[in-house]
């Protein structure tokens, strides 16, 4: 047997809608899938604007640039996530700042952040990881007092929930990932969010080469933009994924479900606040062990029978562009030496997640 952390569940209507969008030539970023599939991502969201970009770093990068981010800038974001999210600070010729995690929530501490704010900080980035909200009502309350964007990281988490509504329709920018393994899956792709019409107009340009909309037709560009486009051969696909996204969701909830039945003793399961949904795009468990190297015998067991696992991100701050002791987090430091990742894709089924389970109980001798 082997099972791979998470594919893409590509079926008939995908097929049906890709043909189609191949079939009208219409293969670059014009075309019906286009507008279609951001319509129906900005309904699906519940705000008034949604954009499709290339991918979820593009995603990002055009939120910065929106939001004003310049050299010197800071932003305010948790130490555990994807380095993309320091990175397009830095393109911007701005400093991440790096705030711990929450221990039950695993997203960025609101009671840090404020110890973190300085003069030069223009937004947060509260990013809902592996499908678990950040908390999100003090991170908006702390945004209002000292006149900073938030800016919300939903590339983990579509659909999930924040107090009954969507993550990434909260903040002032949501953006949105829909690499190979995401929930939404178009390749490489991505979306930006937002209910506010001035950040919408700089995203809708920023993305197309900051074309003057007046004079499209002279060719003339009012600023220095960028090609974040997506094609419409991709967004045939992403609205044929947005159309079944509800039975992702619940295979994911399903599995997790399984998951936490199937394991428990030695183990801190996923977890799903009173007031969220979590989506589980990555059902992650953290050792309940002292030494990290538990962590790395338990991968290498799993990887011997044939299942493929990922270590959670570790701390920015380790990262070679961004190593910084003076960041170090208590939290951050300890979910990333003894979390992990497990099979969690849109096919993942319940055999396979038995299967993953019975191994680790083997290795942790829990019957
Ligand atoms: C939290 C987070 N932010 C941003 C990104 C970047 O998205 P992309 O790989 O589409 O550029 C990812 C991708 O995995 C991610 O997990």
């Amino acid at each position: 047997m082997r099972i791979g952390i998470a594919a893409p569940n590509l079926g008939e209507k995908e097929l049906e809608y890709v043909t189609d969008a191949v079939k009208s030539t219409w293969i670059s970023s014009k075309g019906k899938y286009v507008k279609g599939f951001e319509d129906k991502f900005a309904e699906y969201i519940g705000t008034k604007y949604a954009y499709t970009v290339c991918n979820g770093t593009a995603a990002l990068h055009l939120a910065m640039l929106a939001c004003g981010v310049g050299p010197g800038d800071e932003v305010i974001m948790p130490a555990t996530t994807m380095i993309a999210c320091a990175n397009v600070v830095k393109y911007c010729g701005g400093n991440p700042v790096f705030v711990d995690i929450e221990e039950d929530t695993w997203c960025i501490d609101p009671a840090d952040i404020v110890n973190k704010i300085t003069k030069n900080t223009v937004a947060i980035m509260p990013v809902h990881l592996y499908g678990h909200p950040a908390d999100m009502s003090p991170i908006l309350g702390l945004a209002e007092e000292y006149n900073l964007h938030v800016i919300e990281d939903a590339a983990e988490a579509h659909g999930a929930e924040y107090h009954g509504k969507k993550v990434g329709g909260l903040g002032d920018i949501g953006c949105f990932s829909f690499y190979g393994n995401k929930i939404l899956a178009t390749g490489e792709g991505g979306m930006v969010t937002t209910d506010d019409d001035d950040l919408a107009k700089k995203l809708d340009s920023l993305r197309n080469q900051a074309y003057d909309p007046d004079k499209r037709d002279k060719l003339i560009h009012s600023g220095i933009g960028y090609n974040y486009r997506l094609t419409n051969v991709q967004c045939a696909l992403g609205l044929a994924q947005l159309e079944r996204i509800d039975e992702f969701i619940k295979i994911h909830r399903d599995n997790a479900d399984r998951y936490n039945r199937g394991l428990g003793k030695g183990l801190i399961l996923p977890p799903e606040k009173s007031w969220a949904k979590n989506v589980y795009w990555m059902y992650t468990t953290v050792l309940d062990v002292e030494s990290p190297t538990v962590r790395d015998m338990l991968m290498e067991k799993l990887k011997s029978v044939g299942v493929e696992t990922r270590a959670v991100f570790p701390a920015i701050y380790h990262q070679p562009p961004y190593k910084d002791s003076s960041s170090w987090c208590t939290v951050a430091d300890w979910f990333g030496d003894r979390g992990l990742n497990l099979p969690s894709g849109n096919s993942t089924t319940f055999e396979e997640v038995d299967y993953v389970a019975e191994k680790i109980r083997e290795f942790l001798e829990v019957k």
